[in-house]
């Protein structure tokens, strides 16, 4: 049997590579606090089983109960792979440094750092002890090699994710799993909502990204996670730890 494991799959791109894996008829456990009755449904209509696991990745007890039941739901006698996708994450704050707040700094780090890196480290143990194969895809952004003002917490947790990612790959050589990071490019979500409603005194180029959605630039969830399937389809054509960004696999 195999599984894919989609953090952030309520809305937004995870919502999407979730939907795609459903109609490739693998099992989904979407992992986030809200859940999503549409990828249920077409789970049922599909006759593939999905199971929401309700978890606030920015609270580490939360997480820690949230993953005894991610592995429970997916590592068993019948698993041959394992997808997992650390997909959900947070932009907030966008703020200049010497206006960040503690809390909301913390919180980032949790969601976008810290909840991934715990994630993989007890799916390969629990993974490697069963000698089941693992596909871990850890999504990024292009902020991670950019430097953006307003955004630097954003641009750490991901170059941050980046470089989890090649260490992860490193001390895995000779396993079966395949591990790389997604760059996705700009998709119209509820974050690029978020990233918009800044003020320019927090990000300066917030008018760049305004009108990115007004001249219609943002892709949608689906073409993003279809392009992300399409790689998944390839997998001699992926090397461990890399960073692949939508724009080359696309060619544009
Ligand atoms: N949108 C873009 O242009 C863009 C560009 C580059 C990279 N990305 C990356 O793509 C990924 C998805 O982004 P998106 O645009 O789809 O974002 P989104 O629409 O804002 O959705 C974020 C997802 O993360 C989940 N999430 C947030 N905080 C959480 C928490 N504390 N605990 C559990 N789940 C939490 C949300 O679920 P709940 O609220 O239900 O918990 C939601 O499903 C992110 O890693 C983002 O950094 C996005």
């Amino acid at each position: 049997m195999q599984y894919a494991v989609v953090t952030g799959a309520s809305r937004g791109l995870g919502e999407a590579i979730a939907r795609q894996f459903i109609l490739k008829s693998v099992n989904v456990v979407a992992v986030s606090r809200s859940g999503n009755e549409e990828l249920k449904a077409l789970a049922d209509e599909k006759g593939v089983s999905f199971h929401h696991v309700s978890c606030d990745l920015s609270d580490l007890d939360d997480l820690n109960e949230g993953l005894n039941q991610m592995i429970d739901l997916v590592l068993h006698k019948d698993t041959h792979y394992v997808y997992l996708v650390n997909n959900a994450g947070v932009i907030e704050p966008i703020q200049t440094v010497g206006q960040l707040e503690a809390e909301a700094v913390q919180k980032h780090m949790q969601v976008n750092v810290t909840a991934p890196i715990l994630t993989v480290n007890r799916f390969i143990k629990e993974a490697n002890e069963r000698d089941i194969s693992l596909g871990i895809i850890n999504i990024t952004s292009g902020a991670a090699e950019k430097t953006i003002h307003g955004w630097s917490t954003y641009s750490s947790s991901k170059a941050a994710i980046n470089r989890f990612t090649q260490t992860l790959a490193l001390e895995q050589e000779g396993k079966d799993h395949t591990i790389f990071a997604y760059s996705p490019g700009v998709i119209d979500t509820d974050m690029q909502g978020e990233i918009r409603s800044s003020s320019e005194d927090a990000f300066a180029d917030v008018g760049k990204f305004r009108k990115l959605k007004e001249e219609g630039e943002l892709r949608s969830p689906e073409e993003v996670a279809g392009v992300l399937m399409n790689l998944l389809e390839k997998p001699d054509k992926i090397e461990n730890g890399q960073v692949y960004k939508l724009y080359d696999l696309i060619g544009k």
